[in-house]
């Protein structure tokens, strides 16, 4: 089994061709066995082929390999950060598996205890045979690994009542936002307080620059984040793809706070990034749903995001907790840095309070998301606008939809789409615009004129009583009035419902769609 890429598999191609090997595809994968029986053909037993196999190699990757041989050794390697490799012991067998997510039918079978899984680092070998198991490094060093005990509980897969995981996952939110603030707000003297976070108030005080880093839906979290610890903790703050991080130029030194953020904590962009943050002497932390994940045991200090297992390809409730956490960290920094006084802080900790309750209210009546998304799905292009913190919200209400309903869609800037993007404005043409009543209604509402006037269809989220609004556009649903603060999270919810009811009106498999995985362990 090989997940990842081997860099240089063309020279090692040319060359094991040149000395008479046969290759039956063009996968780089193959040449993992050839190098392997050259291994054999040089006297070596299959351990140490394997190994020399390994050796070869460039780029991150893990592989496993069986011999052929009677005693069917098996061995399995990590190379680098991508592509993840996990051994667990159950019932007498040994299993290896890529991430923790692999494990769960198997842990489940034994519901009643926690269960022991050692996680190889880069460069670092197992090899099982009938009687042990035993772990080396790539010079047949002997390695004595120490298991990790991980909880089924916070390990279940079970759908419940739900047709789909990711209908059960954007359920759980509410639960999911309790669970981030539980033990970090103090209601009574109006603070935060981050155990979790290992920083000093003296390195937090002298931070220049804050950078939060991600991918995917990740990304979009640390796009809202980078405004939150702008605006309330005071700290110049950025959000950059965890694929490009490494390759822009940023000024990044120790007085810089990179924080990532991650549901799989195994992303090998985003791993990458971690490394190379380190390597710039930043100060690291991560935001992650996977205790015990690489980018776990990277960081200096991980703030966990009590979301529970998720098991849906499209990340929901993921979101929704990394986008609180971000919050609470933001509010956290001002605290220390004294960018927020107590009255501030009071009001905020007060309205986040209520966030559990409005998303359980929204979620109470979800049948209301039909219709929009009845409309939609009858469209093969579609544009998210929103504004100011919007923006990111757009973002991820058009890669859930496109992901998991193969409709084509982006999310934009709605102040820019006059700059490019309404030249695609046509009747063939549905937007999906975020308007809900807060300071730039206004801005947002002249956008949405915009779509109209060029016969686009343009659907609509707005605050409950907008009549006015509700009448000049094609289709609206409607989100209760909330402070500022908790509109990312609200708007997030219409978005998720509508790209699951799309998918499900176009018959697509929701929680496995195409040409996806759930952790993207490869660069
Ligand atoms: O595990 P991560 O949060 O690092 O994963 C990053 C992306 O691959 C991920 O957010 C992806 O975009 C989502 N599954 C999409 O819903």
């Amino acid at each position: 089994m090989h997940n990842g890429i081997i860099e240089n598999f063309l020279d090692l191609k040319k060359k094991l061709e040149a000395e008479g090997h046969i290759f039956a595809s063009q996968t780089d994968s193959e040449v993992i066995p050839h190098l392997i029986e050259v291994g054999l053909s040089k006297g070596n037993d299959f351990e140490e082929a394997f190994r020399y196999m390994a050796r070869q190699l460039k780029g991150s990757q893990a592989i496993v390999a069986l011999s052929q041989s009677p005693e069917r050794v098996l061995c399995g390697i990590r190379l680098g950060y991508a592509g993840g490799l996990l051994i667990a012991n159950h019932k007498g067998e040994t299993i290896l598996g890529s991430a923790l997510p692999a494990m769960v039918p198997l842990f489940e079978q034994d519901m009643s205890s926690s269960h022991e899984v050692v996680f190889l680092e880069s460069e670092e070998m197992v090899t099982v045979t009938r009687s042990n198991t035993i772990y080396q490094n790539l010079d047949g060093h002997m390695l004595g690994k120490e298991p990790v005990s991980v909880a089924v509980s916070d390990l279940s897969s079970d759908k419940g009542n739900y047709s789909h995981f990711m209908l059960k996952e954007i359920m759980e939110q509410p639960d999911v936002v309790g669970a981030t603030f539980k033990e970090r707000e103090d209601f009574y003297n109006k603070t935060i307080s981050l155990s979790d976070f290992q920083i000093s108030d003296a390195d937090v005080l002298n931070l220049t620059r804050v950078i939060l880093v991600g991918c995917g839906t990740s990304l979009h979290a640390a796009q809202v984040g980078r405004n939150w610890i702008e605006e309330f903790a005071g700290i110049p703050a950025s959000a950059e793809s965890a694929s490009e991080f490494r390759y822009n130029h940023l000024t990044v030194d120790s007085k810089t706070l990179v924080i990532t953020i991650g549901q799989s904590g195994e992303t090998a962009d985003t791993i990458a990034a971690m490394e190379h943050a380190l390597s710039k002497g930043a100060r690291l932390i991560t935001i992650c749903n996977s205790e015990g994940s690489q980018a776990t045991r990277i960081a200096e200090s991980t703030l966990n995001m009590q979301a529970g297992l998720e098991i849906g390809v499209a990340s929901t409730k993921t979101f929704l907790a990394s986008l609180c956490t971000v919050l609470i960290l933001a509010m956290y920094l001002g605290q220390i840095r004294g960018a927020l006084n107590s009255l501030q802080m009071g009001v905020l900790i007060e309205n986040l309070s209520t966030l559990p309750r409005i998303l359980g209210d929204l979620l109470g009546d979800t049948g209301k998301y039909k219709d929009l998304a009845q409309i939609i799905s009858g469209y093969d292009d579609l544009l998210f606008l929103g504004r100011g913190t919007h923006v990111p919200i757009a973002y991820e209400g058009a890669l859930k939809l496109k992901e998991i309903s193969y409709i084509h869609a982006e999310g934009y800037a709605a102040g820019e789409m006059k700059h490019g993007p309404i030249a695609l404005i046509d009747s063939n043409m549905a937007t999906l615009a975020l308007a809900p009543k807060y300071q730039l209604y206004d801005k947002m509402l002249s956008n949405i004129l915009e779509v109209k006037a060029r016969d686009g269809m343009v659907a609509a989220i707005l605050t409950e009583g907008d009549v006015e609004l509700g009448s000049r556009v094609d289709v609206a649903a409607y989100i209760p009035p909330v402070p500022e603060s908790l509109l990312p999270m609200v708007l997030t919810i219409p978005l998720q419902l509508v790209a699951y009811y799309v998918a499900l009106a176009k018959g697509c498999d929701v929680d496995k769609p195409r040409n996806l995985a759930k952790s993207v362990t490869v660069e």
